[in-house]
């Protein structure tokens, strides 16, 4: 039996919302962007969405909309995919890579604590796998006085917030759940992701949530991104074309980084049947910690509290006692066994490029850890509980043998 890792799920529906769109008449950034930015504002709880096209251009419009430039540092976890820092280093800013929790696989709030000096001018909480972050937590250390006050306001935005602004990296959590919110208004400004593998899909893209209040006022802050993430024009393609609308001006040199209306289609009917998809995700995750609760070689995923509640984006496994060749040992062998796995993620600071700029994992132990034996397993729309027995007897019985060997 073959089980695929993360086949997106597209149903009839889906190609109907997209050939629709190909038919309109209208398939770069127009009427189905508003309808898909509405609908995810109203599925958040939130006022205001940017569509855009790829959550890694939502992480750097937010930088740059706060003015994050050379001198800046901007924290984040060394357990993440590389985008999160990327960005960073696109502004000219530096990331401070810190540690991650022992009971899960976000950003330690401590470790955030520690690492804040003066040139810090933004947090990048990352909800891993889809399961939040300690907001709550992030939201009250930035509001200290001790920590508010240290901060230093070099731009308007900056000037208006009064404090470091907590962007949230959320694209594996769409729909998940904390203290009765769902993500998109837990932070400042939070990201999502829209791309092939990712709980709602659009192909590639992504979308920021605004939540940063009534010092903002939100159609301006809205249209503002919008201008933005467009080569600074301020009409988009759609606006231009009405009639005796053309002229246009440029009123900044800014980014091409738009979603298209034939994204928005396929994501507009990705999003309404998102209850039945998330559903399915949450059980096959269930399914998995049924199964391997009985060993005491498993370290769960945390997937539900009394407070937040996972929206399922990966499993990952962690086997306690092995070592990074054992891992590697066993994602081998589960894939001989047709079952594939993956990891999430090789530490940032592991990467060469950061490496070799001096970056390295000895303030992150726990991150180095966990990462020596992750292992995420299949979760899709799609799998059938045929394919989720047999993931769980093949890496039941390899992980045995593994261990057995050791
Ligand atoms: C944690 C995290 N942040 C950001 C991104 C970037 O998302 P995108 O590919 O939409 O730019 C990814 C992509 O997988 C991710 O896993």
């Amino acid at each position: 039996m073959k089980v695929p890792f993360s086949p997106p799920y597209i149903d009839e529906d889906m190609i109907a919302g997209v050939v629709a769109t190909l038919r309109s008449g209208w398939i770069t950034t127009g009427p189905k962007i508003r309808e898909f930015e509405d609908r995810i504002a109203e599925f958040c709880g939130a006022e205001k969405v940017v569509c855009l096209n790829s959550a890694t251009a939502g992480l750097e419009l937010m930088l740059r909309w706060f003015g994050v430039k050379k001198g800046d540092e901007v924290i984040l976890p060394a357990y993440t995919y590389s985008a999160t820092a990327n960005v960073v280093i696109h502004c000219g800013a530096t990331p401070v890579f810190v540690d991650i929790n022992s009971h899960d696989l976000n950003v330690s709030v401590d470790a955030i604590e520690k690492a804040i000096t003066t040139n810090t001018k933004v947090i990048m909480p990352v909800d891993i796998g889809g399961w939040p972050c300690d907001y709550d937590a992030v939201l009250e250390l930035v509001q200290k006085p001790e920590v508010s006050s240290q901060f230093k306001a070099a731009t308007t935005e900056q000037e208006k917030l009064g404090r470091i602004m907590v962007l949230s990296d959320a694209a594996h959590s769409i729909g998940a759940e904390y203290k009765g919110k769902k993500t998109g208004v837990l932070a400042d400004a939070t990201v999502f992701s829209f791309h092939a593998v990712k709980n709602i899909t659009t192909a590639e893209g992504g979308a920021v949530v605004l939540n940063l209040g009534d010092k903002f006022n939100q159609d301006e802050l809205h249209k503002s991104l919008k201008v933005k993430s467009l080569h600074g024009q301020t009409k988009d393609a759609f606006e231009k074309n009405q009639a005796g609308n053309w002229r246009y001006d440029i009123v900044e040199a800014g980014y091409k980084w738009n979603m298209s209306d034939l994204q928005a289609s396929l994501g507009i009917v990705q999003l309404k049947k998102y209850p039945k998809t998330l559903e399915k995700r949450r059980r096959v995750c269930d399914t998995y910690s049924q199964a391997f609760s009985k060993y005491s070689w498993a370290e769960l995923p945390v997937l539900e509290s009394d407070h937040k509640k996972s929206c399922c984006h990966l499993y990952p496994l962690i086997v306690k006692g092995i070592t990074s060749d054992q891992r590697n040992e066993i994602i081998k062998e589960v894939g001989e066994s047709g079952v594939a796995v993956n990891v999430h993620f090789v530490p940032v600071p592991l990467m060469s490029f950061y490496r070799d700029r001096g970056y390295n994992m000895d303030n992150c132990p726990i991150a180095l850890d966990k990462f020596t034996r992750e292992i995420s397993l299949p979760v899709f729309y799609n799998i059938t509980d045929e394919q989720v027995q047999y993931v769980i007897k093949v890496l039941t019985e390899v992980i045995e043998n593994v261990l057995k060997g050791s």
